[in-house]
């Protein structure tokens, strides 16, 4: 009676112990994977769904300007002096409209950004603040007429003074918060044909930076007011509730599936990868990946930021990726880089920008340049432009991120983007006749977030709650095994198996195979 039930409770424990290593091993993580899964999957019923709808707290946009300290002499052609001023801070909402859910487990939405200046951040600074920086509009217009037509630069420039007032030189006196948002007004009505010519180019490619003035002649330049209230997209992401490593690829933007169409039909500059920067899958710990890549539609392109390392963070484990030097490579250090070549510099570089710079004129229709600020990771041959005021710093001008691995949340990270103009000495147009030729800075912007403590709360509850589970699992085992050796203990005392040795035994030990090993134990 008693041998039967303690051969039940072997059996039954040896089961449990059994179940118990499957379920750790394979069981409790799969749980753990669905349940994560369940929460950051785009879907309205995860947690993630609303903070990725609607972002709970705004993201900071700062903006640095240069202000040119030495107008007068760069006019005689002495070598720019530039000082940084900034930031000027605003809060950047953000707030998407689903349009509609795809077959392909996808999500189709248009994404609304708000700006709201920030007046205690930017502390001393104000939005009134008078600047001296490169005329960007009157520079890409006569770059513009001048690589459509280079004998026609002097003409253009009898239009380009009627197109704009006061013209003396190629610089700007302005407010700041004209520059960035309000606009200055660029007169289309006159009745010059290089005006015409001008005005019919801004008209049809429609530049973001340009926005049509309500009479219906001229226009607003302005840097950043086309991004304030007026939605983006339609962009299509992958939800990852069908396959959670592809959560939040951007599969197409304006109904397309790729950018080819701007760089020469070039599928490796053309292409979509990534997501948006907001939202990254999960990190698998065995399979981290060694670059993440977003799909920047500012720039037309995606770029990616490669792993660091392992990194601690707000006592967060987190992986640390940044911008790195082949990102924006020049062709000779990145072959695949070729297709974003589309503009001569200088005409030494094989039709090819230098090293960290990136055209824009594809992309934006404007022939601004992009870069990392203070031409960080740039080619040396930049910064000899300059007579002051541009020094790279990996601490300030870096682009990098932390993201957390359980959710792929970004728990900290900065975006950082730098716009310039080239500058260009062009001796048939009075204003340019004597400036020094080089790429001139106007202004560059960081954008980033770092996680509130209430959402850092959030997570750091449900990562004790994951080690909890996780702990609960071993202990499970622990407790099966134990029970498993006090049942296997009760059966040999039970004697049901002949066969278990024991050493009380005396007869046993002398007969044993290995007496001297036995002689040792028992005393
Ligand atoms: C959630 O989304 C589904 C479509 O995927 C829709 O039918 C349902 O009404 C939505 N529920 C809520 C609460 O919005
Ligand atoms: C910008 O530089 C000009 C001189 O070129 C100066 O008068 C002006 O005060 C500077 N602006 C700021 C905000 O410092
Ligand atoms: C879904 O994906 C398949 C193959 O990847 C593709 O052929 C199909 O066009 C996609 N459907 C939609 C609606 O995007
Ligand atoms: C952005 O647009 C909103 C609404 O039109 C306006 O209230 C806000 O002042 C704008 N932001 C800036 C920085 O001009
Ligand atoms: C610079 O361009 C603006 C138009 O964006 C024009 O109104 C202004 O007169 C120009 N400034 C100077 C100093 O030439
Ligand atoms: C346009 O041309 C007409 C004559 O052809 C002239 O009278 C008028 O002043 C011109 N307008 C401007 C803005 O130059
Ligand atoms: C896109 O991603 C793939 C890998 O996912 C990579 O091989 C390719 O170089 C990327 N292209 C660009 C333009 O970043
Ligand atoms: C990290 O943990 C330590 C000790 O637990 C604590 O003193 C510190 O305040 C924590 N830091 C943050 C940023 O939460
Ligand atoms: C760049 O300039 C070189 C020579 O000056 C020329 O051969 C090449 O076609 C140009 N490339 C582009 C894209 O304009």
């Amino acid at each position: 009676m008693l041998g039967k039930r303690t051969k039940l409770f072997f059996v039954i424990s040896l089961g449990a112990v059994i179940f118990s290593v499957i379920l750790a091993t394979w069981g409790f993580p799969k749980i753990i994977s669905n349940q994560i899964q369940k929460n950051v999957q785009l879907d309205n019923s995860s947690a993630m769904f609303e903070k990725w709808r609607k972002m709970p707290m705004p993201l900071t946009f700062k903006v640095y300007v240069f202000n040119v300290t030495n107008a007068e002499d760069i006019n005689a052609g002495a070598r720019p002096t530039l000082q940084e001023i900034g930031p000027y801070v605003y809060k950047e909402y953000r707030e998407r409209t689903v349009l509609s859910y795809g077959d392909n487990d996808t999500v189709k939405y248009m994404l609304k950004k708000t700006f709201v200046f920030d007046k205690e951040a930017t502390g001393a600074l104000s939005e009134d603040d008078d600047i001296v920086v490169i005329n960007f509009s009157y520079m890409a217009a006569i770059l513009t007429v001048q690589d459509m037509m280079p004998s026609l630069a002097g003409v253009v420039n009898g239009a380009l003074e009627q197109f704009f007032t006061n013209l003396k030189d190629p610089f700007l006196r302005v407010k700041v918060k004209d520059l960035f948002f309000d606009g200055l007004y660029v007169n289309c009505n006159g009745n010059h044909s290089a005006l015409g010519l001008v005005c019919g180019k801004l008209k049809t490619d429609a530049p973001p930076t340009m926005r049509p003035a309500e009479d219906g002649s001229g226009f607003y330049f302005s840097m950043f007011s086309h991004m304030n209230r007026t939605e983006t997209g339609p962009y299509e992401m992958v939800r990852g509730r069908e396959n959670i490593k592809e959560l939040g690829h951007i599969v197409s933007y304006k109904g397309k599936t790729s950018m080819s169409n701007r760089w020469g039909r070039d599928e490796y500059c053309g292409r979509l990868n990534g997501s948006d920067g907001s939202i990254f899958p999960p990190i698998d710990p065995s399979d981290v990946p060694d670059k993440l890549y977003t799909f920047e539609p500012e720039v037309c392109r995606s770029l990616y930021a490669s792993l660091v390392g392992k990194s601690s963070i707000f006592n967060m484990t987190a992986y640390y990726y940044e911008i790195s030097r082949d990102a924006l490579a020049a062709k000779s250090a990145n072959p695949n880089n070729k297709c974003f070549c589309k503009k001569n510099w200088s005409a030494n570089h094989d039709g090819c920008l230098l090293m960290g710079v990136l055209n824009l004129m594809p992309c934006q229709d404007a022939p601004a340049i992009a870069s990392l600020p203070h031409f960080y990771l740039g080619s040396e041959e930049l910064l000899e432009y300059f007579d002051g005021g541009v020094s790279p710093d990996k601490e300030k001008h870096n682009t990098f991120l932390y993201l957390e691995p359980v959710t792929g949340v970004v728990l900290k990270g900065f975006r950082r983007l730098q716009f310039n103009i080239e500058l260009r000495n062009i001796p048939t147009v009075p204003q340019l006749a004597n400036v020094p030729t080089g790429l001139f800075p106007l202004l560059w912007i960081e954008e980033g977030a770092v996680l509130p403590d209430s959402v850092l709360d959030e997570l750091r509850e449900s990562h004790t709650l994951l080690s909890y589970v996780n702990a609960v699992r071993w202990i499970l085992v622990a407790i099966s095994v134990a029970a498993l050796m006090c049942s296997a203990v009760a059966v040999a005392r039970s004697g049901i198996l002949p066969a278990w040795p024991r050493n009380s035994n005396s007869v046993s030990f002398i007969l044993s195979p290995h007496p001297n090993s036995d002689i040792n134990k028992v005393h």
